[in-house]
């Protein structure tokens, strides 16, 4: 976990961050068009510089987000702050800590359970999205696709199997699509869209 952060910290440090967009994800907002979610607490796990956390706010969520890189959480408060919007920042990890505020009716992560690299890490991750959710509230990840043969960097790149194997123990998986991140790189990278329900 410390050599994550680590890795984080670098790129937001040296302003390598080709994730941040600038604005929300189009395939958080598709979802919430196309599928019934209930409940207003929403939790984003690795919230970066904040944009789909202040736009699930402005959907009328009560947003929690969670960053490990304070340069990061900054850069979101002040986002939050200028867009008038209304999010309980915290600086904390999920796998390591409890989240207040918990249970959750819904939780996104857009790049974080794909960083983590093997199994028994991303067996962590999830076990610690499950405990902070209501049952049956749903997640949303957005994970890098290894059916992407881009050459050079890009998000880090999961395969069906891998996400499947570690998530459907614990969660009904309601939607696994390969798409597309909306990002501003060219072209943009695959990936997979998981929206799962919580057991
Ligand atoms: C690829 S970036 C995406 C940031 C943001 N979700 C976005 O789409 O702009 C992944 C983020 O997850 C954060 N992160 C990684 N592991 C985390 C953890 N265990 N808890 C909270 N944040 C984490 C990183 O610091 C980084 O900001």
């Amino acid at each position: 976990m410390d050599e994550i952060k680590r890795r984080f910290e670098q790129r937001y440090l040296e302003g390598n961050t080709p994730w941040d967009s600038g604005r929300p994800d189009g395939n958080l907002i598709e979802i919430l068009e196309s599928y019934d979610i209930t409940g207003k607490r929403a939790l984003e796990i690795g919230c970066g510089t904040g944009d789909n956390a202040i736009f699930l706010s402005k959907r009328g969520f009560d947003v929690t987000a969670t960053e490990i890189v304070e340069m990061a959480m900054e850069a979101a408060r002040a986002k939050a702050s200028e867009a008038g919007a209304r999010c309980c920042f915290m600086l904390e990890n999920i796998v390591e800590n409890s989240i207040d505020g918990a249970p959750f009716d819904f939780v996104f992560d857009r790049g974080c359970f794909h960083s983590f690299d093997t199994q028994v890490d991303r067996e962590k991750f999830v076990q610690s999205v499950a405990r902070h959710m209501v049952a049956g509230g749903y997640w949303l990840s957005l994970i890098g696709n290894a059916d992407d043969k881009r050459q050079g960097p890009g998000p880090p790149r999961r395969t069906a199997t891998e996400i499947v194997t570690v998530v459907e123990p614990l969660f009904e998986i309601v939607l696994l699509k390969a798409g597309y991140f909306d990002s501003d790189m060219k072209p943009p990278p695959k990936n997979w869209i998981l929206l799962a329900r919580c057991r």
